[in-house]
């Protein structure tokens, strides 16, 4: 089969499995293609989580529809499982039984109980495999699954700006900058998030609620203050709905045992500290990372920062969303945007109602050449494009 094919189909798998997005996490969005004579002859992704994977829904629909998968090609955006200790039966074994001749991987699964090991079973059946096809769109595609593997974090962060690249009203006074279109898409991205996360400048300001409001919601987002001095005012909409909606604050050491911090406890704040956040920079926000990685259990964080908490965590950000709106502010007093590095590349612009959304991407880097990927858009930008707003 020409390379040119096998991308085309191995990009249209990927498509596929984006629509899974929101409903499979913690597992990885996958999809399979099958494919004889260059048709397809039957196709399916991972749609919740629990719920069948790619290979045997795109077997079940290639019945369906009243074909045989046997000696068809398999195009997986990710290596089929092989392991039996979890929820639904291995896939490898099920193309194994249904007969195709050829199966075209865009990346291995690097859980240590596939990686490599799918391929071998597939290989020892005699089934011709190919891995790699598309290979930095296929990883860009999970890549909070391939971070969370690695017992890393995966952060998002996200602003609105005016026209001459405000985030506020004058004085920091909160204005309202992106429109409704670009609000429904944060309530969605904090709803597909582990955790949401602020600075205290922003809390003290805006009063937020941080919750997702009007989309589906799988499970209850926790919501993170960065907040070193402790400062979050007990009558914050955050503090007074903790019973409801999962809260943490995070603040400097020396604070734990004072009388707020027991007040905010009692209100269902958990309230968690680290001697870094008194200081700000890279290391303080790689160390703020670890921090709500290893004792609050989050990794998938959605963050959206002032100007201030942006200068720290551009550095470590692994994907930035910019809402630009049309209009200015023009006033000197109204605090301005921070700069995104020239590490953080442009994988993608939409129009989202009047607004004009940029996606950031920090390129993963190709192990075997050490050189980066092209950068491609996330799953939630190449689905905000393809709704109508
Ligand atoms: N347009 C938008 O999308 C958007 C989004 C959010 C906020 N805003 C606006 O931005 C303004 C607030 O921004 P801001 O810059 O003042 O506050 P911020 O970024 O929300 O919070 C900054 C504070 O976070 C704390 N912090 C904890 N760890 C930190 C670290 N590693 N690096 C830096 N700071 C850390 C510090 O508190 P301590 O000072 O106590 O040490 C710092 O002052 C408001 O006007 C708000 O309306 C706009
Ligand atoms: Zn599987």
């Amino acid at each position: 089969m020409p390379a040119a094919t096998d991308e085309l189909f191995l990009r249209r798998a990927i498509r596929l499995a984006m629509n899974g997005r929101g409903m499979v996490e913690p597992n990885p969005m996958v999809a399979c293609v099958l494919v004889r004579d260059g048709q397809v002859i039957g196709e399916g992704y991972h749609a919740r989580f629990g719920g069948p994977h790619a290979e045997p829904s795109a077997l079940a629909d290639c019945r369906e529809r009243g074909n045989s998968p046997a000696g068809a090609t398999a195009y997986v955006t990710l290596e089929p499982c092989c392991h039996t200790n979890k929820k639904t039966p291995p896939c490898a074994p099920r193309l194994i039984e249904a007969g195709v001749a050829r199966v075209v991987i865009g990346c291995l699964d690097p859980n240590p109980a596939v990686n490599g090991n799918g391929v071998a079973m597939l290989r020892a059946a005699g089934i011709e495999v190919t891995n790699g096809v598309c290979e930095g769109e296929a990883k860009q595609l999970i890549e909070p699954f391939l971070r969370s593997v690695e017992h890393d974090s995966y952060l998002t962060l996200k602003w609105a700006q005016s026209a001459d690249g405000k985030v506020a009203g004058p004085g920091g006074k909160r204005t309202q900058i992106s429109g409704p279109e670009s609000s429904r898409l944060v309530h969605q991205l904090r709803a597909r998030s582990d955790a949401i996360v602020i600075g205290i400048g922003t809390a003290l300001i805006d009063d937020p609620m941080l919750t997702p409001r009007d989309v589906p919601l799988r499970r209850k987002p926790l919501r993170i203050v960065l907040d070193p001095q402790l400062r979050l005012p007990l009558t914050s909409k955050l503090v007074s709905t903790a019973k409801d909606w999962p809260t943490a604050v995070i603040h400097d050491e020396c604070r734990t045992n004072s009388r707020h911090a027991e007040e905010l406890r009692e209100r269902g704040v958990a309230v968690h500290c680290s001697e870094h956040f008194g200081r700000r920079g890279q290391l303080e926000a790689f160390a703020a990372l670890q921090l709500i990685r290893e004792e609050l259990g989050v990794r998938d964080l959605f963050m959206e920062p002032g100007p201030t908490l942006a200068g720290s965590f551009l550095a470590v950000a692994n994907r930035v969303w910019v809402f630009r709106s049309l209009t200015s502010m023009n006033d000197s007093t109204a605090p301005a945007a921070a700069t995104i590095p020239a590490q953080l590349v442009p994988s993608g612009t939409i129009r989202v109602g009047d607004d004009e959304l940029t996606e950031y991407r920090r390129p993963m880097i190709d192990a075997a050449t050490d050189r980066p990927y092209a950068v491609s858009a996330s799953a939630d930008l190449v689905l905000a494009s393809s709704t109508p707003s």
